[in-house]
């Protein structure tokens, strides 16, 4: 199979919109009018909340693995397949790309937290173990979604120099645009956390 098309399929699986899917089929809502009309786990969580907190936990679980799982999946298949490595980092950044601006949802999107984490987890693995565990952290005890996200992806890329010390430099690159990418899609959130309006989840 041709590059372009290995490119192509990232882009399009990681625009699988799980999140507006979820919320739409299993609670009826469209979550991109509700809350902060992002379509990741954390408003899934938000919206869903009010009406049924036990489920709306699960969705938003639900939500956040698989839109995890999409990123890891594809670039997984294409590991089988032998793509090589600057393929695979540039399938990782489409996917990202996909979820941030989906085909699905006339180019609106998420934020791209969990689907950086699963390309993160098949790339550089260890680093992605790394930035999960200091966004879980936060997450559980300053409870501010934006700002946990944030710090988890910088410090998983940061920690990707420590921990891989042999990897092509090149490949900083992709990461870096990731990061870019998640940057930009949180310029709303970064503007209230600056501002000190930015609520808690739970
Ligand atoms: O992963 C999404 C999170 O970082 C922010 O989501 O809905 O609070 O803008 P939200």
């Amino acid at each position: 199979m041709s590059n372009l098309l290995w490119y192509l399929l990232a882009y399009l699986v990681g625009g699988i919109p799980f999140g507006y899917i979820i919320a739409k089929y299993f609670a009826g809502v469209d979550i991109k009018k509700h809350g902060s009309g992002n379509i990741g786990a954390t408003n899934v969580l938000r919206v869903l909340k009010e009406k049924d907190p036990k489920k709306a936990k699960k969705l938003a679980a639900l939500t956040l693995f698989l839109d995890a799982f999409k990123g890891a999946f594809i670039l997984l298949i294409a590991k089988l397949y032998g793509v090589c490595d600057a393929v695979l980092w540039g399938m990782a950044v489409l996917a990202v790309i996909g979820h941030c601006f989906s085909p699905f949802l006339k180019f609106e999107g998420g934020k791209g937290v969990a689907t950086t984490a699963g390309v993160m987890l098949v790339m550089i693995p260890k680093a992605a173990i790394v930035g999960i565990i200091v966004w879980f952290i936060m997450a559980k005890t300053i409870k501010i979604s934006s700002l946990s996200s944030l710090v988890g992806i910088l410090v998983g890329i940061f920690s990707a120099y420590i921990l891989y010390p042999n990897i092509d430099i090149n490949s900083y690159a992709p990461l870096w645009i990731i990061a870019f990418v998640v940057i930009y899609k949180h310029k709303e959130n970064i503007y209230r956390l600056l501002t000190g309006q930015e609520g808690k989840v739970i």
